[in-house]
């Protein structure tokens, strides 16, 4: 039997909202791209955590559809920053045999970071030890949007039929198209909205908002947001005592 306070399993996958870069420099008097120089050191601190603590699936909110609007010198420095950190991340992608991809419309980004993120991705297409997904001029609607396009294509090409359109077919055109859902979601720097962010994916998904900025949300903090996640009883439009029937693991949602 579990005890109340962790009465499920671990995330399978999870999506982090990293907010709060620019709030971190600005409380020390620093530029904004100076918070995103250190957001960009602690990505790399979390994506250890997570391969440490067994989450399968880690997805990455990098920069999303409407962070063009961003004066340019702010955009070109992630920019920078993200060549620099493919680059760097590499080894250690290799190392711990992750499987790097991206979700969102990486068309739009510079040639050389796009040149950076396919490589990545073909080199790690093999590897089996956990997922790591960044999302990069990623926003829920416009992923929506373009699997719409894609099926009505489809449609009009004769492949599929609308009479027989379902979630899992329709889902299987979004970028996330072979991933499961977010099991949790977690959100820095105090704010408490998803910014267009795997708004459907997230359907049933557990959120956790964290009062830190990026910049300093460590491991401890990723432990905790777990801890908070196992304590919680996941649904799904069920009863508590239908579930507690089943198991206790709830990891995902049932297919039927
Ligand atoms: C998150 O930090 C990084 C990106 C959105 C790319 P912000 O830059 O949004 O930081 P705040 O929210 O302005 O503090
Ligand atoms: C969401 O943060 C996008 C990323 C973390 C990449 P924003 O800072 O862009 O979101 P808003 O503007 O506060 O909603
Ligand atoms: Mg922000």
């Amino acid at each position: 039997m579990s005890t109340p306070a962790e009465s499920q399993c671990n995330p399978v996958h999870v999506a982090i909202i990293m907010d709060g870069n620019g709030r971190w420099a600005k409380a020390r008097g620093l530029p904004r791209n100076a918070g995103h120089r250190q957001g960009a050191g602690n990505v790399r601190e979390i994506v250890r955590a997570s391969a440490d603590l067994g989450i399968r699936y880690l997805t990455l909110y990098a920069f999303s559809s409407e962070n063009w609007k961003r004066p340019k010198e702010e955009v070109d420095e992630l920019m920078k920053l993200l060549a620099r950190f493919l680059k760097e991340q590499a080894k250690e992608i290799r190392k711990q045999g992750l499987r790097f991809r991206t979700i969102g419309d990486i068309s739009a980004m510079p040639a050389d970071v796009r040149e950076l993120l396919e490589k990545t991705i073909a080199e790690s297409a093999n590897n089996n030890g956990g997922t790591l997904t960044l999302a990069l001029n990623y926003g829920s609607r416009q992923e929506l949007l373009n699997a719409v396009k894609l099926y009505a294509e489809d449609v009009q090409a004769g492949r599929a039929r609308p009479e027989t359109l379902d979630w899992q077919t329709l889902s299987s055109y979004l970028y996330t198209a072979d991933m499961p859902d977010p099991d949790l979601v977690i959100r820095t720097s105090g704010e408490r909205r998803v910014s267009n962010f795997l708004l459907l994916q997230g359907a049933y998904a557990e959120y956790y908002f964290c009062e830190k900025n990026w910049p300093e949300f460590g491991r401890a903090d990723l432990e905790e947001a777990l801890r908070s996640y196992r304590a919680r009883e996941r649904r799904y439009g069920m009863t508590g005592e239908q579930l507690r029937e089943k198991d206790n693991c709830q990891d995902s949602l049932p297919t039927s």
